[in-house]
This record gives C-alpha cells, sequence and structure tokens, in this order.
C-alpha cells in the first residue's frame, strides 16, 4: 500500500512521506514558479523559504493550515499540541512584512477532540493567545464559517455515541498588526437588504416608538428609514461546500490522473475577506495554497497575489482554474 518503505539500514522500516498517496513534495531548497498570471505567482515551494524573504509589504494573508486532525490527511499536519508553535512559525516572516493595519486570518478546525473524549480541543484558544504574546497581533474576531452542507458528524460523538451534536462551523480567525489602523471597510461587503427593510426605507421609516427592556432598546419614529446600499455584514460567514471552482478543479484533476485535494475551500470565503481587508493591487498572500483560492479570489478582485503549496500535484490542478486569465503562464 506504500505506507511503508525500506529504510537505509537492512531490515528497518518506516513510514513512507506520503503514505502512497502519490504527492510528491518540494525537494527542501527548491522553489518552482508553477504558475503565474499578470498579477499573482503560485510557487510550488515550503512557505518558510519564500515569505522571510520577500521584501514586499503585505495587505492581508489569508490561509488555512493543516487541521490538527487525529487521522492526518494525505499532506500531514501538526498535533493540536504543537498547533500554536506550528503557526506562530509559519506566520513569523509574514506577520515581519504585514503593512500597518495589514490583516492575518486564519481557517482552522473547531472538530478536534481530547483523546478518547467528546470534549473539544483547547488548542484554538491556545492559538489565539501565543498568535496575541509571540507575534504580538490583535485579534479582531472569531467569525464562524457556518456550513449546514457538512454531512453529519463527528462521527464517534454524534452519530454513534448520541453526546455530541453535528457539528456546522469551523474558525475564522481574524487579527492584524494594529488595530487602530486595521485597513477594514465594511462597505465592501454589503450585502442586499431584507424585503422588510426595503419596505420600512420606502415608508420613511417605523411608523412607531416604543422602548424595551430597561430602556435600553429604543425605536423611534423613523427609525431605519435612512436609505443605505446595502444592509452591514453579521459576523457569521454563511456559505456552503458548492462552488463552481471546486467542480471545475475535481474535473481537471480527475481527467489528469491527479489525487484530489481533501480539503479545498470555496473561493466565497476568501472573496469575503479579501474585499473587506484589501484594495485594488494590494498583496494578498497564503502560505498553505492548496487549490489556491485564495490566489483566485485575489485575481478576480484586482489584487496582487503570492501563493506556496509545497505539493506539486494540488498546483497541477489549480492552474487550469487560472488559465483565461491576463498573462497566464504555467511550468508544469
Ligand atoms: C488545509 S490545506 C489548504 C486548502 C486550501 N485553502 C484550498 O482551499 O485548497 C493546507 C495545505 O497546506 C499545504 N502545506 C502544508 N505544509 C506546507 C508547507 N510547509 N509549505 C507549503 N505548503 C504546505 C498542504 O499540502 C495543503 O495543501
Amino acid at each position: 500500500m506504500g505506507i511503508l518503505e525500506r529504510a537505509d539500514q537492512r531490515g528497518v522500516w518506516r513510514l513512507s512521506e506520503d503514505a502512497g498517496k502519490n504527492l510528491h513534495r518540494i525537494i527542501a531548497g527548491n522553489q518552482l514558479v508553477a504558475f503565474s498570471t499578470r498579477l499573482g505567482v503560485a510557487i510550488w515551494a515550503r512557505h518558510k523559504e519564500v515569505f522571510p524573504s520577500l521584501g514586499e509589504p503585505i495587505a492581508l494573508c489569508i490561509t488555512s493550515p493543516p487541521y490538527p486532525l487525529r487521522v492526518q490527511r494525505a499532506y500531514g499536519g501538526p498535533t493540536s499540541e504543537e498547533y500554536p508553535d506550528f503557526v506562530c512559525t509559519a506566520l513569523e516572516g509574514i506577520v515581519r512584512a504585514l503593512q500597518p493595519g495589514g490583516s492575518i486570518v486564519l481557517n482552522v478546525a473547531n472538530d478536534v477532540f481530547e483523546e478518547r473524549s467528546p470534549a473539544r480541543s483547547l488548542y484554538v484558544e491556545r492559538l489565539v493567545l501565543a498568535l496575541h504574546d509571540r507575534l504580538g497581533l490583535a485579534l479582531m474576531d472569531r467569525v464562524p464559517w457556518v456550513n449546514l452542507s457538512k454531512p453529519p458528524g463527528p462521527t464517534w460523538w454524534a452519530c454513534i455515541n448520541r453526546v455530541q451534536l453535528s457539528a456546522a462551523y469551523e474558525h475564522q480567525l481574524w487579527f492584524t498588526n494594529d488595530a487602530t489602523r486595521v485597513r477594514a471597510d465594511n462597505r465592501r461587503v454589503l450585502e442586499e437588504h431584507t424585503a422588510r427593510q426595503r419596505e420600512l426605507m420606502a415608508a420613511g421609516g417605523a411608523q412607531r416608538s416604543a422602548v424595551y427592556g430597561d430602556g435600553a432598546y429604543r425605536i423611534r419614529k423613523n427609525s431605519y428609514g435612512r436609505e443605505t446600499p446595502g444592509r452591514l455584514a453579521r459576523n457569521v460567514m454563511l456559505r456552503g461546500h458548492a462552488c463552481t471552482d471546486t467542480k471545475a478543479y475535481r474535473r481537471v484533476a480527475t481527467s489528469m490522473g491527479l489525487p484530489l485535494h481533501g480539503a479545498m475551500m470555496p473561493t466565497a470565503v476568501p472573496d469575503f475577506w479579501v474585499r473587506l481587508l484589501t484594495d485594488v493591487d494590494d498583496l494578498v498572500v497564503d502560505p498553505f495554497g492548496g487549490t489556491v483560492r485564495t490566489g483566485l479570489a485575489a485575481e478576480r478582485l484586482g489584487r496582487r497575489w503570492i501563493v506556496t503549496e509545497w505539493i506539486r500535484e494540488y498546483l497541477q490542478g489549480a492552474a487550469s482554474l487560472f488559465r483565461n486569465n491576463a498573462g497566464f503562464a504555467c511550468n508544469f
């Protein structure tokens, strides 16, 4: 099955690096431009060999580091105990290059449990503290990414033992290096008004006045009547997994006989953060690139981007998503 390989000494075996998944990890010390466009570049490399020496101000890093899962995905990952150090080390160089008020957004798992227990690991809390204490980042928000199309799980604790609820969200942790100057603008992510709000605006606002509870919350005549271009986005991200880019990636990867990526995010997730936290031409980066969704969202929004990914097959599949973009060139 390719899970074991011979070590140098006779009669000694070890776990093979990629456990037979047919994945090609870049050799340490090497870097290769996998593909590029006029706005960005996807580099087949370990992140630590690119970002610490970049020398270019970064406006936003949005990334999903490998989750600390008990059964790891094909590309590997740290344990929950190692996680804070793993992420801080990966982000050090990026944080040094972050513009004042720039942001770091991390997508991390919620469904990580203590050993043989339905209790959730506190690794996210440790991670937040480490990013604050070691890298000086300020926490802007913990935004749950609610994905109601997740299959029921965790299997053991929710479906078999029936003690946990079926999981439906992951964390999007948003940090900045300078909260007083954060380069966010919620007018770039306005949502459509509800029908009720449109009616209120058309009628010139509420037609009554009311006081609720101890008076902390009041409706005055004409409240909510001001015409505004859209509704403020709430700090809960509702996005399903369905994504035309994921479907396109799967089609191409399958037709090329490439192993599929096991943890793709829909492009709508980085799209939201890129809009909220950057301007046209800003630089957006992702050290754990996978299928380069951060790059794709940035490209479509006219931002510059740099993504690293250490497994060649994921970049080969991702390249197809960029083929029609200006200046596309591919080295595979
Ligand atoms: C959770 S996945 C990211 C998925 C991505 N957001 C997407 O939507 O396709 C994490 C990725 O980081 C890559 N990776 C892990 N360690 C790395 C390293 N040191 N340098 C570059 N890439 C790495 C893995 O191969 C994997 O594809």
